[in-house]
């Protein structure tokens, strides 16, 4: 095919555009050409992806290929270093995001979805996707970033997405161009917007070195902690760079994941019932293997970060030379149907029965590289999905829900557009029982 086409199908048709290759080509891997980028080899086999996700970090570099990113995270974020750098800002993050220490978090984001999902319209149409995308920024700026009510919640809840949508400009994509219009045009705008940003954030971080309140359990309060191998703290800057990293990498993630599963929930009046009946139960395992299913179904990340060949690399019997960007295609592994039968069903049971391979389930990407905020995520899906199907049913008003690229991920194209209605009660249990039995089937 044409690298105007491919660029055109992987562009317009986020998720048709790999079906059909997958349809056209069965072998284990496939190049994907798009103008103005190096090609783009993608494996579809759990084993060569197991390959790739533990080669040697001097072998393969992910940071690199993710520098426009630079702008807004800054020079020190995780995501953009490789090799030592990347391992000793990693293991600098980690405790921070460790699951048990997520757990502390779950009493805030209870408060903050409920206060949202009061204000959700009953009985018409409604968008869902900037509702979560508000709600998900702010869980960052509370739970990560630490704020408290006041002006600089207020001023950093308006200046964030103003900050974050300069990625959707073209001159995102164009470093040389950003130093031609230095203080000009959209780029000066988003510099300004952005040294007011900076000034907040450098005044929180001393505020909260000062104060040092041992009782906080939000991200910066792991941070300030953090030392490196020498005993040293995080630098300022490695500080603002790192919440700046969450949030650009946590907020539309889990808003779009989110949006996804309300889209799914909608067309599956069977999983909803039985999820409700789990929810009013207080299980998990249930609500646990829909969200695995959302992830499955419509990975954010249709590919994790693509790995650039430092070093020449064999993987399945191929060699790839320097230069080379091998990537995992997560979304054609989550939909190949002798790992997952009936693919594109939404069967949250498939997860009761199998725990989620670790590179046949890749929502997070792996390896060292693998998500760090994979258990926030997981736990913020956890209290939303729980908090609405104890309130709500959904259904949807069109037959199929579109997707949209926005850069690197996917989301919601009708902007995760449902009709909520007030739940009566939670189901009785043999009401739950026929839905558990439907669903099964
Ligand atoms: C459902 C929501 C999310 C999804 C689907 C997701 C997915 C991913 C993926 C696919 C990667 C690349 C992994 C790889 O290339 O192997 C990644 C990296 C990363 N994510 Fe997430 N993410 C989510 C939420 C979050 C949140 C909430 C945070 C932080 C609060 C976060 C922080 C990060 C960071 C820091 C990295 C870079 C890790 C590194 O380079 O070592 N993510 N994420």
């Amino acid at each position: 095919m044409p690298t105007a086409l491919q660029t055109i199908g992987w562009w317009m048709r986020p998720l048709a555009f790999p079906d059909r290759v997958r349809a056209r080509a069965d072998g284990r891997r496939y190049t994907l050409k798009l103008a103005g980028q190096p090609p783009f080899v993608l494996l579809t086999d759990p084993d060569d992806v197991k390959a790739l996700m533990t080669a040697p970090p001097n072998v393969l570099h992910p940071g690199e290929g993710a520098r426009i990113l630079e702008p807004i995270v800054g020079p020190n974020s995780v995501i953009l270093l490789d090799e030592d750098l990347h391992m000793e800002q990693r293991k600098l993050m980690l405790p921070a995001f460790h699951g048990d220490r997520m757990q502390r978090l779950t009493g805030l984001m209870d408060e903050l979805t409920e206060r949202e999902l009061d204000g959700w319209p009953l009985d018409a149409p409604v968008e869902l996707h900037p509702r979560l995308q508000a709600l998900t920024l702010e869980i960052i700026l509370r739970a990560v970033f630490g704020l408290d009510e006041g002006p600089r919640l207020d001023l950093l809840r308006e200046r964030l997405p103003q900050i974050l949508s300069f990625g959707d400009s073209p001159i995102s994509l164009m470093p040389p161009l950003q130093r031609l219009m230095r203080g000009r045009g959209r780029f000066g705008r988003f510099e300004r917007d952005r040294a007011e940003v900076d000034r907040e954030l450098y005044a929180l971080i001393e505020e909260r070195r000062a104060e040092r309140d041992g009782d906080r359990d939000d991200v910066l309060a792991m941070l300030l902690d953090a030392t490196h191998s020498d005993g040293s703290p995080m630098r300022d800057e490695e500080i603002r760079d790192e919440l700046m990293t969450a949030l650009v990498a946590g907020h539309e993630t889990t808003a779009s994941s989110l949006g996804f599963a309300f889209e799914q929930l909608a067309r599956s009046r069977d999983v909803q019932e039985r999820l409700a009946a789990s929810v009013a139960a207080d299980e998990t395992a249930y609500l646990d293997a829909t969200i695995n299913e959302v992830l499955r179904r419509r990975p954010v990340l249709t590919i994790p970060e693509p790995r650039l060949v430092k070093r020449e690399i064999e993987i399945g019997g191929w060699t790839y030379p320097v230069g080379a960007v091998l990537c995992a295609a997560a979304y054609q592994i989550h939909h190949d149907p002798a790992i997952y039968p009936d693919p594109y069903a939404f069967k949250p049971e498939r997860f009761l029965e199998r725990k989620p391979g670790t590179y046949t389930f890749l929502p997070f990407g792996g390896g060292r590289r693998r998500c760090l905020g994979a258990s926030f995520a997981l736990l913020e899906m956890r209290v939303v999905l729980r908090a609405a199907a104890r309130r709500f049913t959904v259904s949807a008003d069109r037959p199929r829900p579109r997707v949209r690229r926005r850069m690197i991920t996917i989301a919601p194209g009708d902007g995760a557009r449902v009709l909520l209605s007030r739940r009566p009660s939670p189901p009785s249990p043999s009401a739950a029982a026929a839905a558990t039995e439907r669903a099964a089937a």
